[in-house]
C-alpha cells in the first residue's frame, strides 16, 4: 500500500482563498484585520517562521506590525509593547513569537495578551475553554491538524488516535480536540515505556516530539493516518518531521509531508483566527 498524501499546500490555497472573501467582507465595514507581530531576538528559526506569517498575512489582505526587538530586552518593556497592542483597537491578534530568551518568562508574556486578541490560543483563557468545550482560539498548529482531518473526510468518533509528545503547544490541545471529535486518546511522551505499542494500535497518529525518524514504518498500523507536526533537519540539511516519510508511507494509509503538510496549514489557521478575532470585534458594541 501506497498512503495517500494530505496536502497542506492545497488545502492551505483553498482555505485562505476563503479567507480573502471574509476579508474584503469586513473591509466593506471599514475594519481590516490587524495582526502585531512580536520577535524577540535573533534566532534564526523563528525569524522565517516571522517572515513566513507576515507574507501570508499580506497574501489574505490582513495587516501586519512586525516588531522585532534585540535579545536584551527587558520582560517589563516587552509588557509595555503588548499593553499598547491590546489598546488598539486596529489590532485584532498579537502573536509573540516563541521561544523568548530565557530571562523572559514566557508564560507571563502570553497571559498579559488580551484574550480576544490572543489568536495562537496560548493563554490560560483560550486553553481553559477548549479544555471544557467553549468558544476560544485553538492554537494554530492542532487546528490545522483537525482541518486536515476534516478535509480527508476521516470519520474521528470511536477512533483510537495516539499523540505523540505533551506541549502546551501541540501535544496537550491536539489530544483536547481529537477528544472533543470523540476519538479514544492515548497521549505518549518522553517517559512513556514501548511506544511502538501504543503507536501499533493507532487508527491516527500524531507526531510532535521534534526528533527526526521517531516513528518508523514497523510502528504503524496498516491504512493508519500519519501527521507529522514534526520540523527537523536531516544530515544534508534538509527539512523533514518527526516520520521517516520514505518507510511509513508504504504502510500508512494517509500521510502528511514535510515541508508541505501541516507547516502551511499552521500559518493558515493563524489567519484564520485573526480574521475571526477582527470578526468577533466588529460583532462586539463599542465601549
Ligand atoms: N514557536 C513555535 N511555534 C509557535 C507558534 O505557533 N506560535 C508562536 N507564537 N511561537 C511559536
Amino acid at each position: 500500500m501506497t498512503a495517500q498524501l494530505i496536502d497542506g499546500v492545497a488545502l492551505s490555497r483553498r482555505l485562505r482563498e476563503a479567507l480573502r472573501v471574509r476579508v474584503s467582507t469586513l473591509s466593506a465595514r471599514h475594519t481590516q484585520p490587524g495582526l502585531a507581530v512580536i520577535l524577540v531576538g535573533d534566532n534564526p528559526a523563528s525569524q522565517v517562521y516571522v517572515r513566513n506569517k507576515v507574507k501570508a498575512c499580506e497574501e489574505v489582505g490582513i495587516r501586519s506590525v512586525l516588531e522585532t526587538h534585540p535579545a536584551s530586552l527587558t520582560e517589563a518593556a516587552l509588557l509595555q509593547r503588548i499593553a499598547a497592542f491590546n489598546a488598539d483597537p486596529a489590532i485584532h491578534g498579537i502573536l509573540v513569537q516563541l521561544p523568548l530568551p530565557p530571562h523572559i518568562d514566557a508564560q507571563r508574556v502570553i497571559e498579559a495578551i488580551a484574550p480576544e486578541k490572543d489568536v495562537d490560543g496560548f493563554h490560560v483563557a483560550n486553553a481553559g475553554a477548549l479544555m471544557v468545550g467553549r468558544p476560544g482560539f485553538q492554537p494554530c498548529t492542532p487546528y490545522g491538524c483537525m482541518k486536515m482531518l476534516e478535509h480527508i473526510g476521516y470519520p474521528l468518533r470511536g477512533k483510537h488516535a495516539v499523540v505523540i509528545g505533551r506541549s502546551n503547544i501541540v501535544g496537550k490541545p491536539m489530544a483536547m480536540l481529537l477528544l472533543q471529535a470523540n476519538a479514544t486518546v492515548t497521549i505518549c511522551h518522553s517517559a512513556t515505556t514501548d511506544l511502538a505499542h501504543h503507536t501499533r494500535q493507532a487508527d491516527v497518529i500524531v507526531a510532535a516530539v521534534g526528533r527526526r525518524a521517531l516513528v518508523t514504518a514497523d510502528m504503524v498500523k496498516p491504512g493508519a493516518v500519519v501527521i507529522d507536526v514534526g520540523m527537523n533537519r536531516d544530515d544534508t540539511g534538509k527539512l523533514c518531521g518527526d516520520v521517516d516519510f520514505e518507510g511509513v508511507r508504504q504502510v500508512a494509509g494517509w500521510i502528511t509531508p514535510v515541508p508541505g503538510g501541516v507547516g502551511p496549514m499552521t500559518i493558515t489557521m493563524l489567519l484564520t483566527n485573526t480574521v475571526e478575532a477582527a470578526e468577533r470585534a466588529g460583532a462586539t458594541p463599542a465601549r
